[in-house]
């Protein structure tokens, strides 16, 4: 089977991006076809500074690599240095109805936040179908929130497959169904957009300061709590297994649990789960120029597999003579 997905390099890198995208893609190398990258065109649609695009996309790679995922056992490399892709994106837009790319959720909201709604922010969407269709890839694990990128990836290729015959595989979007939505110190998903998150890479005190801000309610000690209704038992259920999870729901459930003593199990828990991804990421940060070739041969094996489905689409379209 042929995964794929990708990560914007516009920020740091939080829990809600692991748990969501990151684990899933790099249990898949043991398993599948893996196709990995970090996509720093969909990045311009928000960071206008060539510097911060250009440290973000190394930095990007650098915590890939560091959480585990093996450049032998997947193809990993920047979207940027497979430039078909900016070809097929224009074929694509040639059967996307502008309609449908005004009423995706991702692109409202970024206007309602005030975001300018230029042309990249609007055909973003078209760019990631060209990501995914280029490879022919089967699968795309992500978190809930790119679900109607997918439907909209869907509906594109399906649409060209109608008119030019048979082309492009129809990709299926695969949301973890424990970890739909990684929540956020507030609540609300957990998002850089937000400023609520988790760092990965961050340091003791960061975390610590981090985890002191989630927000809890003001039950007193010795009453009982609901811990579905609570957000740090989301967070730290992450870091559970069953057991442990039904364990803690009872102690809330009991009466007498004090938040800052679960707080202080969460931020002992993270520091211990991420302790020797931290420590790779150290050796790594040392040589940029090997992330560098790494991505250079991965990019050079994605523009191997990306060239054939754009010669098929460029005869289907006549733009082969
Ligand atoms: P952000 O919302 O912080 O800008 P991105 O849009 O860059 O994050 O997301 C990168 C990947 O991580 C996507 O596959 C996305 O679905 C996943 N992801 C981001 N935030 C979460 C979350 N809170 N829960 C689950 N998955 C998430
Ligand atoms: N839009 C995705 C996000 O913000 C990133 C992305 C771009 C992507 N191209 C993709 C994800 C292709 C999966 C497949 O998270």
């Amino acid at each position: 089977m042929r995964v794929l997905s990708g990560i914007q390099p516009s920020g740091n890198l939080h829990i809600g991006n692991y748990f969501g995208m990151m684990k899933p893609m790099i249990a898949y190398q043991e398993t599948a076809e893996l196709y990995c990258f970090i996509v720093n065109y969909h990045a311009m649609t928000s960071v206008a500074d060539g510097e911060r695009l250009s440290k973000g996309t190394l930095e990007a790679a650098t915590d890939f690599l560091a959480l585990g995922l093996d450049p032998a056992k997947a193809i990993f490399w920047v979207q940027g240095d497979v430039p078909e892709v900016t070809e097929l994106t224009w074929v694509l837009t040639n059967v996307t109805p502008v309609g449908l790319l005004l009423r995706t959720h991702s692109y409202k909201d970024k206007v309602a936040q005030g975001i300018a709604p230029n042309h990249g922010l609007l055909s973003y969407p078209v760019l990631m179908a060209a990501d995914i269709l280029l490879y022919q890839s089967e699968r795309v694990p992500v978190g809930k929130d790119q679900q109607q990128h997918l439907e909209i990836t869907r509906d594109i290729a399906i649409k060209f497959n109608g008119l030019y015959g048979e082309t492009f595989v129809i990709p299926e979007a695969e949301i973890n169904p424990d970890v739909p939505t990684v929540l956020g110190l507030d609540g609300r998903k957990m998002s850089k957009s937000y400023d609520n998150t988790i760092e990965i890479f961050c340091t003791e005190e960061s975390l610590r300061r981090k985890i002191a801000g989630i927000v809890t309610d003001s039950t007193p000690v010795a009453a009982p709590k609901d811990p579905e209704k609570c957000n740090l038992f989301a967070i730290i259920s992450l870091f559970l297994d069953r057991e442990e999870k039904a364990e803690l729901a009872d102690r809330y459930r009991r009466g007498g649990l004090k938040y800052s003593d679960v707080k202080k199990d969460l931020f002992a828990r993270i520091w211990e789960y991420f302790r020797g991804a931290r420590e790779k990421r150290r050796t790594l940060e040392e040589n940029p120029g090997l992330i560098r070739e790494i991505l250079k041969e991965g990019a050079g094996k994605a523009r191997d597999k990306a060239r054939p489905t754009l010669d098929l689409v460029r005869r289907k379209v006549g733009l082969a003579y």
